[in-house]
């Protein structure tokens, strides 16, 4: 069935610019942004650039997976998007079941591991039960881990985990001075994931939008002005291929 990964003599160097297969970063972050401006530009609807946005997720999780990332985290909802009428939240929640209704099985086939960061409690039910069983069939997959960072916020997801320590401290499980960046980490929705080497967000907006603000201490920025359902392999190369021509240096020399 479904095989959108076979692709052996898949070349990941364009005419310019040749990736180093040995540098690819481990996790890339994206902020799918420009959907709007995207639709716009063609006289459509809104939601028919998120509808649009979701074929460039399916670019790009394939192309992951022939590059060999080992995670993929994609902002799509961020706990600030409520804000937007009523029908275009509806849309969104809509796109989403019906991505993972649509695509569990290809993704489940290519050994993909969904997982969800955000407060999935405040969706709709037939949402929440999509995504609990895609998570639950997926989880034991051995490919690329696909986060959609979904009603997602990192303040949101800061100050959840300041009060889940304060708990186990209170309950004694572990002490105030035994709390390190590691254990802090093992409360934030990105538990046992690496932080981001390379974020990128298209749309030519250069800001970060409440994404991963603790796991972005270190992460490398990419913007492009393309908007996100135009977003193609080709930007990801040039991604990758900027990124692996910085100087990472982690406060050192
Ligand atoms: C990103 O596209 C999708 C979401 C935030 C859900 P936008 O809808 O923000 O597109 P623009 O920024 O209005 O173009
Ligand atoms: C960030 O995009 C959130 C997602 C892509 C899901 P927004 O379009 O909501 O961000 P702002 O409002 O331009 O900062
Ligand atoms: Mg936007």
């Amino acid at each position: 069935m479904l095989r959108f990964f076979k692709s052996k003599k898949h070349k990941v160097e364009n005419k310019e610019i040749e990736i180093d297969r040995n540098n690819i970063p481990k996790h890339i972050a994206i902020i799918m942004d420009g959907n709007g401006r995207w639709a716009k530009e063609k006289k459509l609807p809104r939601t028919m650039g998120h509808r649009a946005g979701v074929e460039s997720i399916r670019r790009i999780i394939k192309e992951s997976h022939v590059l060999g990332i080992k995670y993929l985290t994609l902002y799509a909802f961020s706990t600030e998007n409520w804000k937007r009428p009523k029908d275009e939240v509806g849309a969104l929640m809509k796109l989403l079941v019906e991505y993972l209704r649509n695509e569990i099985g290809e993704l489940n086939a290519n050994g993909v591991v969904i997982k969800i960061l955000g407060d999935t409690t405040k969706l709709a039910d037939d949402c929440q039960k999509e995504i609990k069983d895609a998570v639950e069939l997926t989880k034991d997959n051995k490919g690329v881990v696909v986060n959609i960072a979904f009603n997602y916020g990192g303040r949101d997801e800061i100050l959840r985990a300041v009060k889940a320590v304060s708990k186990d401290v209170e309950k004694g499980i572990i002490n105030l001075d035994d709390i390190t960046d590691d254990i802090f980490e093992s409360y934030l929705y990105t538990k046992g994931t690496p932080d981001p080497d390379l974020i990128i967000r298209p749309s030519g907006e250069k800001r970060i939008s409440n994404f991963l603000l603790w796991q972005c201490a270190y992460s490398e920025f990419w913007y492009s002005n393309v908007n996100w359902p135009d977003f193609k392999e080709k930007d990801l190369h040039r991604a990758i291929y900027d990124y692996q021509n910085r100087d990472r240096r982690f406060g050192g020399v």
